[in-house]
């Protein structure tokens, strides 16, 4: 697939069959993410593949409260379509193939300070991930739901108090109604100005 067609079409994919992914595809995905560009090469990232069905369970338990106590929070706008799926993503999340947690150390990645360097040695190896799965007809969805469990979350995984969990992306074939699709994004020239703020793209 041209990486232009994986980029358009790699939309949320929050419902899937219960086709097994492979051991071989879940290393192709993870040499994917630690390929990715990270401040100063140090690879502060650690990634968790999660496959034990009773683990999956509890953090569809955790992502479902904190889906349910969101949608609470924030009324109406919860019932576009980012989150109209959140509840069914939580039950459902013991019965996805993999669950992948995109870890990040908590401090020593901070080379430039500024904007958040920590996020952005973490996000793009989640992009290459994704994009590979997509590649691979495989679905996937960034989320970040489960931080409101984050000690929850690093007790029952055992995760070190040097590293925080930046993503949880469910991973699978896409449900047989469900497809990929264009994703929907605004206009560019809504975004895009060349040589100065505001300036039309040629
Ligand atoms: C930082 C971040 C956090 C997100 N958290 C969640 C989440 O907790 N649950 C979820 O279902 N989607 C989550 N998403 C996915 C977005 O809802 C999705 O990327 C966006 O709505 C665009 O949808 P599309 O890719 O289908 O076009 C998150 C995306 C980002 C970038």
């Amino acid at each position: 697939m041209e990486i232009s067609e994986a980029i358009s079409t790699q939309r949320a994919i929050r419902h899937f069959s219960d086709r097994p992914v492979s051991d071989e595809t879940v290393r192709t995905l993870m040499e994917a993410a630690t390929s990715a560009p990270n401040a100063g090469n140090r690879q502060q990232w650690r990634f968790l593949v999660v496959r034990d069905k009773e683990t999956k369970r509890r953090l569809g338990d955790w992502y479902l409260q904190a889906w349910t106590e969101t949608v609470s929070r924030i009324g109406d706008e919860a019932y576009t379509q980012p989150y109209r799926s959140g509840g069914v993503l939580g039950e459902q999340m013991e019965n996805i193939p993999v669950i992948v947690l995109a870890c990040i150390a908590t401090g020593s990645s901070h080379i430039t300070g500024g904007l958040d360097t920590r996020g952005a040695s973490i996000y793009p190896a989640v992009q290459n991930l994704m994009l590979t799965a997509r590649s691979l007809g495989l679905g996937t969805v960034i989320t970040t739901m489960h931080t409101q469990f984050e000690t929850e979350v690093k007790q029952l995984l055992g995760i070190p108090d040097q590293f925080d969990t930046a993503a949880l992306i469910p991973v699978g074939y896409p449900a047989p109604d469900v497809s990929f699709g264009d994703v929907s994004r605004g206009p560019l020239d809504d975004v895009v100005y060349q040589d100065r703020w505001g300036n039309p793209l040629d």
